[in-house]
């Protein structure tokens, strides 16, 4: 098959990532729109080469997502994106992303427990009331700017993180430096094998030493649980558990609050009503990771003959679900492109849909929630320090979003802690 046109040979294979003007930064490309009505599931050539069915419409991308039978998650979840992420790599011990079925779920019984119960979040609430105080406060004796991606977001999301696996935050480098080659277009598989190196060896003596002296931490919780079970994990598998959390927990909460924050002072009546009615916030939070969640689409991989909103698919196509398009597809959504903290809506696909859906939401639409509360109450006058087109971008990475949110403010209002 020519790599460059369809399977018909007749027609110029389209390209990803779509293109993306600057001049609308909230948004994907604006060629899903047409997409969606003249070629919701087309065939394109991705960045790494790899040709797979991008499917755009909310309807479809649901289908594929909530049927595991049909669509593997064999291939990872951003092959289409990462030249280091081969979707016909063997699966490593441990690397439950890649995993479906039964295989699969004896991982996410494990996982789940430390990041979505009830108890838990109720837990990790005050921990990260605590963060993000302490990151206004830091906010306030730095001056009077600040990038509040760098600044803020990132430092908030890597302590949530650090707090929620029990790994301590001075060592966040290990994780971040691992999360930059795993992100990273440029990476081989070489190196990001050398790049997930240190994280590897620092996580098996933490896991080894949680084994004989359990703390109250998420992997000495995860650890206990596994030896209770019929099926114990093996230490790699241990390790390759906390370093998926650790790389996939941090950046993508960053970004989209990053991203969020970015929307709501673009848009700056949208803060104004979350500071004056914080009944808005749990909306606001959930518009937010439907405007600006799943960012490059997510892949999968077709396990025999089908179809896919009536276009047929052979078995081993690969297939890429175009998140945020489908998030406002207007089929789904009224008004989809417009950001609207008050918005009445359920069933966005921001966080994904079905069996793999993000394992980490419960704890992400914590951290955002405790953001927008403690932001609008303390730093009333927060805004952008530059033009709305003038904020830089990350590109050809699976988490996209500003790179920097230059953000000024008159006066953050004190602590009631340090009221007190
Ligand atoms: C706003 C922030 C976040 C967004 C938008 C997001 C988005 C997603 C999406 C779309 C998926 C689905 C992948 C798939 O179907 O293959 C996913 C999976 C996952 N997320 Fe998140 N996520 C966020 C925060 C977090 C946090 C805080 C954690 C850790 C506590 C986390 C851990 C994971 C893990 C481990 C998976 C893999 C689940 C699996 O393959 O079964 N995420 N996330």
């Amino acid at each position: 098959m020519d790599q460059h046109t369809d399977r018909t040979g007749t027609r110029e294979l389209m390209e990803l990532p779509l293109p993306r003007p600057r001049e609308c930064p909230f948004g994907p490309s604006p060629d899903y729109a047409r997409l969606r009505i003249e070629a919701p599931v087309v065939e394109v050539r991705c960045p790494t080469g790899m040709r797979a069915w991008l499917v755009s419409r909310y309807a479809d991308v649901r289908e594929v997502l909530g049927d595991s039978e049909r669509f593997s998650s064999r291939t990872g979840q951003v092959p289409h994106m990462m030249g280091h992420a081969d979707p016909a790599r063997p699966v490593r011990p441990g690397e439950f992303t890649r995993m479906d079925g039964a295989e699969y779920q004896r991982f996410r019984r494990h996982i789940s427990p430390e990041v979505g119960t009830p108890k838990r979040l109720a837990e990790l609430r005050p921990r990260i009331e605590a963060i993000v105080e302490e990151r206004i406060d830091a906010l306030a004796a730095a001056g009077r700017t600040a990038d509040f991606y760098g600044d803020f977001t990132v430092p908030v999301t890597t302590a949530a993180i650090s707090g929620v696996v029990g790994v301590p935050y001075a060592d966040r480098h290990l994780f971040h430096d691992a999360a930059a080659a795993v992100f990273s277009d440029v990476s081989s598989e070489p190196e990001m094998a050398a790049a997930m190196q240190p994280l590897h060896a620092y996580l098996y003596q933490l896991v080894r030493a949680r084994q004989e002296n359990p703390q109250d931490d998420g992997v000495s919780r995860i650890i206990v649980r596994s030896q209770e079970s019929n099926e114990p994990f093996s230490e790699m598998e241990l390790v390759s558990m906390c370093a998926v959390m650790l790389v996939a927990g941090f950046d993508t909460t960053a970004t989209a609050l990053a991203h969020g924050l970015f929307a709501l002072l673009a848009h700056r009546e949208q803060y104004t009503r979350l500071r004056t009615d914080p009944s808005l916030i749990p909306g606001a939070v959930e518009e937010i990771v439907r405007c600006f969640g799943g960012a490059a689409g997510i892949a999968r991989q077709v396990t025999r003959d089908t179809e896919i909103g009536g276009t047929p698919v052979s078995e081993g196509d690969y297939v890429v679900v175009a998140i945020q398009a489908a998030d406002r597809d207007p089929e789904a959504f009224d008004e989809p492109d417009r950001i609207d903290v008050g918005r009445r809506m359920s069933g966005h696909l921001g966080f994904g849909y079905g069996t793999h859906q993000c394992f980490g939401q419960q704890t992400a639409r914590l951290e955002l929630t405790v953001v927008l509360e403690k932001l609008t109450q303390r730093i009333p006058s927060l805004r952008l320090a530059s033009a709305v087109e003038d904020v830089p971008f990350k590109t050809h990475t699976p988490v996209i979003g500003p790179a920097a949110v230059p953000v000024t403010w008159d006066e953050i209002v004190p602590s009631e802690k340090g009221q007190r």
